[in-house]
């Protein structure tokens, strides 16, 4: 399978909406209003040993939206030229990573909890989890 020729430039943090009452706030996302793909799975990650890391892997069509809901971590991209690394620490901002990307989610504060957002439901064909693999089909594209 080919992998998409997006680069990490290709990922912008997205702020949501936010609806302040005296009792708290609330965050709305919907498909269709203010996120760019139909979601069809919700999962997060949590109970994450703050030594621990996670992602380390690349996909080939899915494209998530990210959320620390609670507490913090970080989110490296890579495209296989470029690498960013992404401060998640509020419950209000979302990372949109397109396809094609590698992940790394480091730096996980105690209790944090991770929210994602997906495109498509799961599916362990979609996954890339070997990082040579991921360069030389990123090369592939850049070659081509
Ligand atoms: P994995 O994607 O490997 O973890 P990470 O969050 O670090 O990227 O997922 C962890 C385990 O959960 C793995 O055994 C696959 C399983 N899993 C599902 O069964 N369905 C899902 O939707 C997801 C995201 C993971």
């Amino acid at each position: 399978m080919k992998l998409n020729n997006n680069t990490i430039f290709d990922c912008n943090l997205v702020e949501l909406s936010q609806v302040s009452t005296n009792s708290g706030y609330t965050t709305i996302l919907e498909n269709g209003k203010n996120i760019p793909f139909d979601v069809k799975r919700v999962y997060y990650l949590y109970n994450i040993p703050t030594a621990e890391e996670r992602g380390g892997h690349a996909h080939y069509e899915l494209e998530q939206y990210i959320v620390a809901i609670s507490g913090s971590f970080d989110v490296i991209l890579n495209d296989g030229v470029n690498k960013k690394r992404v401060t998640l620490n509020s419950p209000n901002t979302a990372l949109h990573i397109v396809p094609g990307l590698w992940r790394d989610l480091t730096n996980f504060s105690s209790e944090s909890v991770c929210l994602v957002l997906a495109s498509h439901i799961y599916d362990a064909k979609d996954y890339i989890r070997d990082y040579n693999k991921f360069i030389n089909k990123k090369n592939e594209i850049f070659l081509s």
